[in-house]
């Protein structure tokens, strides 16, 4: 509407201009031919007037003569006065009042005196007029002044309506001008750019429904300005991408491996110690009846970082969780990992219960993770979780800053747990090299924007020198979030944030796995698969598979939903397909997931209850802790592979059951609204929200030519094979030497 209005205004301002300065030089000539007819019809007039006057005053010089016989010259149109001024100061006038009055005396005496015609116009009685006065000559004397008086009136009434009439024609015009105008500027100018801005919207990517949004009151330029802006830079960016990895490949000719991701940090790092900070450790000491057994958890965080300090060596602090880790620490909280293979350093930070409620469970899990996901359920923000959430964040910083020599370090912050570490460590320790990975989504701005801290937040992140996140769409998303909270400076060509005199780089890293199967899975009996398939009833089925931690975000319900679905829809499948759900508990202190794994128990009783048939029950939802082992058996299993998370990061199972399948059998069912949909292609994409779509699709798997599955299942193995977690952890500290 504003581009619009400002062309209509320009218009019309442009068209007020022309047309008033066009009226004025015709009414300024109109008025002047006006004057010229009035001044031809005084001099004819008060040419014949004088003959008539002077040849009376041959006869006689008496006034009351004289008065008479001019009273003959009254009633010519516009003549309003007649004045006969005798050199003696006599005066005979037409109406008789004017006689009176010293009116025109003065233009008498200099006709007189100068003995020639005088033209000017005056006022009388409050009306305009013009007075003509010509001198009377008797017997070659000059006697007196003929005065002819006209009335002017008629002149300015005519300029008056002229103007009226223009002001008119200019009013009509205007109107229909600024239609036309908008007809015309919507049909051929806004309309189009509107259109352009929203597909140019669309394609910097709707991730989850929700489209990119600002709060900003934008006219359609500025909307396109500012998507064409972004998609350059995210072309750029992709561009740099895509240079930087045919360097990668193409320059050293190889995949990356924990070896030479060794080799590559011990040249780079020279002699530099590497430090990562995490929420969750990863190795859990815990009792085992008389023993302590160590494990590893569920989590992407450990998955991605464990194996590139067991490259690099280093120190990993985390927050202590196991029930026997106190019992293997040194007096420093410290620990040698793996226990089977020390190659790095675990530094225990021990919280109160009081602690752990509201940095953890409050501000992190019912704050900070439904905010940035967006599975519709409400995040909870409470000050005294806030408060505990700062005061961990500090503790973290105290237990990294008491490991640091005068080097400048090379630290690696993971996730939403440490918003504010990174700026509490810069302020210490200013010559600290930071990345943060957040491994959650980043929502848009609007969405960040009800979290009561964000500044606070924003602010805490970028005491990193990098932040990174696994999708160019969320890099954007968070820029996006500081430009309109705080008061800084973009530069969305390099993906920069400068604030205060510090430069923050925002990049896209796409976690990932090792790419190489499991060591333990490796290492399983002869035929495992068979094993399970007897331990579980599993024997002559078709095998679905989920794994995940029970969690609203990862859509379990849906996936369900879609279970139902298909065996309601393809009958034959009752007594064939059986879905096996590895569920692993996850914030169980937590009432939204209490109530969800109610729901979804729920759910899955009321379809075993639908489909069972003697020992046949359609779901198998093992909810415990599974170790990676009989996991990567599964995945070995499995028909297909069911992901339907509702908003997800990048989601490793993904990548863990691409892995998995050396035989490159086996079908994956992906949600498009995780990370890996952007790499994963091939897989079968689904919109999980849609139950029938999701139930087509797990047909669509266990019926699809074998020659297709190989042909797509090779396609993601080659991208976990080039895209690997080694080379996320090398490019990640080479954008932050790149800082040094
Ligand atoms: O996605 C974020 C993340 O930290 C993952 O790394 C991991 O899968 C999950 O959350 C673990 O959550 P928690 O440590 O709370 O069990």
């Amino acid at each position: 509407m504003k581009i619009t209005l400002r062309l209509i205004l320009s218009l019309l301002i442009a068209t007020t201009i022309v047309v008033a300065g066009f009226s004025y030089f015709q009414a300024k000539h109109e008025e002047k031919r006006l004057n010229e007819e009035l001044r031809l019809r005084t001099t004819v007039l008060s040419k014949s007037f004088k003959e008539a006057i002077e040849s009376f005053l041959e006869r006689t010089d008496q006034p009351d003569r004289i008065q008479r016989f001019i009273e003959k010259f009254q009633g010519h149109t516009r003549l309003i006065g007649l004045v006969v001024d005798m050199k003696d100061g006599q005066r005979i006038a037409l109406p008789p009042e004017l006689t009176q009055e010293e009116l025109f005396k003065k233009e008498s005496e200099k006709v007189i005196e100068g003995n020639k015609p005088v033209d000017i116009n005056s006022k009388w009685n409050g009306r305009k007029v013009n007075y003509h006065g010509v001198p009377l000559v008797k017997e070659d004397q000059i006697v007196g002044a003929l005065g002819l008086v006209h009335d002017r009136g008629f002149i300015v009434a005519q300029i008056g309506q002229f103007w009226k009439n223009s002001a008119l024609t200019f009013s009509i015009l205007a109107i229909i001008l600024s239609i036309v105008s908008l007809f015309v500027i919507r049909w051929s100018v806004t309309g189009p750019i509107a259109r352009i801005g929203l597909m140019v919207q669309k394609a910097l990517g709707v991730e989850t429904g929700v489209e990119p949004k600002t709060d900003k009151e934008q006219g359609d330029i500025e909307k396109l300005l500012y998507g064409v802006s972004h998609m350059a830079a995210s072309l750029k960016a992709a561009r740099l991408d895509l240079v930087e990895q045919s360097r990668a490949v193409n320059a050293e000719g190889t995949i990356w491996t924990k070896e030479r991701l060794k080799d590559y940090l011990n040249s780079q790092l020279r002699g530099k110690k590497l430090f990562v900070v995490s929420n969750r450790e990863p190795y859990i000491h815990r009792k085992k009846g008389n023993e302590i057994e160590c494990i590893t958890p569920a989590s992407g965080v450990v998955t991605a970082l464990d194996p590139v300090l067991q490259a690099t060596g280093g120190l990993w602090i985390a927050h202590a969780a196991g029930n026997a880790d106190r019992e293997v620490v040194d007096k420093d909280s410290k620990v040698s990992v793996p226990p089977w293979k020390p190659s790095f350093t675990l530094k225990r930070v021990w919280l109160s219960e009081e602690e752990e409620k509201g940095y953890y469970y409050g501000f992190s899990n019912e704050g900070l993770w439904p905010l940035c996901h967006i599975s519709h359920v409400r995040p909870v923000f409470r000050m005294e979780d806030w408060h505990c959430y700062r005061e961990v964040n500090q503790k973290f910083a105290d237990a990294l800053l008491k490991e640091l020599d005068d080097d400048p370090p090379m630290i690696l912050i993971q996730d939403y747990h440490f918003a504010l570490l990174p700026k509490m460590i810069k302020d210490e320790r200013p010559d600290a090299k930071i990345a943060l990975f957040w491994h959650i989504p980043w929502p848009n701005a609007e969405a960040f924007g009800i979290c009561p801290w964000q500044e606070e937040i924003l602010e805490g992140m970028l005491g990193s020198d990098i932040v990174g996140f696994h999708t160019q769409f969320h890099c954007n998303n968070f820029l996006d979030t500081v430009d309109r909270a705080l008061e800084c400076k973009i530069n969305w060509a390099n993906f920069e944030i400068t604030r205060g005199g510090k430069t923050s780089a925002v990049r896209p890293f796409p976690i990932s796995i090792s790419g190489v199967p499991n060591a333990a899975a490796q290492e399983t009996g002869k035929d495992p698969l068979e094993k399970l398939r007897q331990d579980h009833g599993l024997k002559d089925k078709k095998v679905g598979l989920g794994v995940d931690r029970i969690d609203y975000t990862k859509g379990l319900l849906e996936r369900f939903r879609a279970i139902e679905r298909v065996l309601e829809k393809y009958p034959h499948l009752q007594g064939e397909l059986v879905f096996v759900e590895l569920g692993a508990p996850s914030r169980t202190l937590i009432g939204s997931y209490q109530d969800h794994l109610k729901e979804v128990e729920k759910l899955v009783e009321k379809i075993n209850q639908r489909f069972q048939k003697g020992n046949y029950r359609p779901i198998l939802f093992l909810e415990e802790h599974h170790d990676q082992k009989r996991i990567f058996d599964f995945y070995r299993l499995a028909d297909f592979c069911l992901v339907s998370s509702l908003h997800d990061g990048m989601n490793l199972v993904a990548k863990e059951f691409a892995s998995s399948r050396e035989d490159e059998n086996g079908v994956l069912i992906l949600s498009r609204f995780t990370g890996a949909s952007h790499e994963f292609s091939s897989a079968l994409l689904v919109n999980p929200y849609d139950v029938e779509g999701t139930a087509e699709a797990i047909h669509q798997a266990l019926t699809m030519h074998p020659e297709e599955k190989k042909e797509r299942m090779r396609k993601m193995r080659q991208i976990v094979r080039e895209y690997n977690i080694y080379r996320w952890a090398a490019d990640m500290i080479t954008e932050l030497l790149r800082s040094f």
